[in-house]
């Protein structure tokens, strides 16, 4: 395996449960003898889409902004790895404006996938999985409209979202750290994806 998996821990703050979700997802690809990087996209601002659909027309379709900001070098990594993962914290009952704002900028990847333009023609389909993280108990909606955006985003780039692990009532930073169950399953799902990623 030539790239490494890319981790986006996607909430605004760090050392909070979506953090400790993505370290965890690390822990256990790293039990598995692999390895990942993480990326704070919290930590990254990002100009958002103008809808002036440039990106339609331009060569590669690319973006106004691709050279402006992070966002097109981050896509590059969702291209290049052999499984992405997400860890978001919910905010207003979808994904926060930071992760959102990159994904509304996906919009070229979009296009291209609609034009079958080569970069993304030729990519072979992967798979991504994310965790999903909500200080509310209850809620029987509280992650579709993150859970469908994800997936249709992650769309444009062949990624399939496989799985998604879905925490209710995990609200003050330390909540998820001081739940051993939940840690436990996503150490799991960090050393299945690894292994699954060897013999796909
Ligand atoms: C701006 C904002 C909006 C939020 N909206 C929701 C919500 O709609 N539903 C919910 O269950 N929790 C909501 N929460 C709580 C967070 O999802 C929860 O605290 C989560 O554990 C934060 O994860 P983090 O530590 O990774 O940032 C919200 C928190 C913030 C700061």
């Amino acid at each position: 395996m030539t790239q490494l998996p890319i981790i986006f821990a996607c909430s605004h703050h760090r050392e909070g449960n979506s953090d400790y979700a993505a370290s965890l997802f690390l822990d256990g690809i790293r039990k598995a003898g692999g390895d990942a990087e993480i990326v704070y996209i919290g930590d990254l601002d990002f100009h958002h889409c103008m809808g002036c659909l440039k990106c339609r027309t331009s060569k590669d379709n690319i973006c106004i902004f691709a050279k402006k900001d992070e966002a097109q070098r981050l896509y590059q990594k969702i291209i290049d790895a052999p499984f992405t993962f997400f860890a978001a914290p919910i905010y207003f009952y979808h994904l926060p404006s930071r992760l959102k704002t990159f994904i509304d900028r996906g919009q070229w990847a979009f296009e291209a996938m609609n034009q079958s333009e080569s970069q993304i023609a030729k990519l072979q389909e992967r798979v991504s999985y994310a965790c999903l993280v909500a200080g509310r108990p209850r809620g029987e909606k509280l992650f579709d409209g993150a859970e469908l955006t994800l997936k249709f985003f992650l769309k444009f780039f062949k990624v399939a979202l496989e799985s998604t692990i879905t925490f209710r009532g995990i609200d003050s930073p330390q909540d998820l750290k001081g739940d051993p169950e939940k840690c436990q399953l996503l150490i799991q799902a960090g050393t299945q994806a690894w292994e699954r990623s060897l013999n796909p």
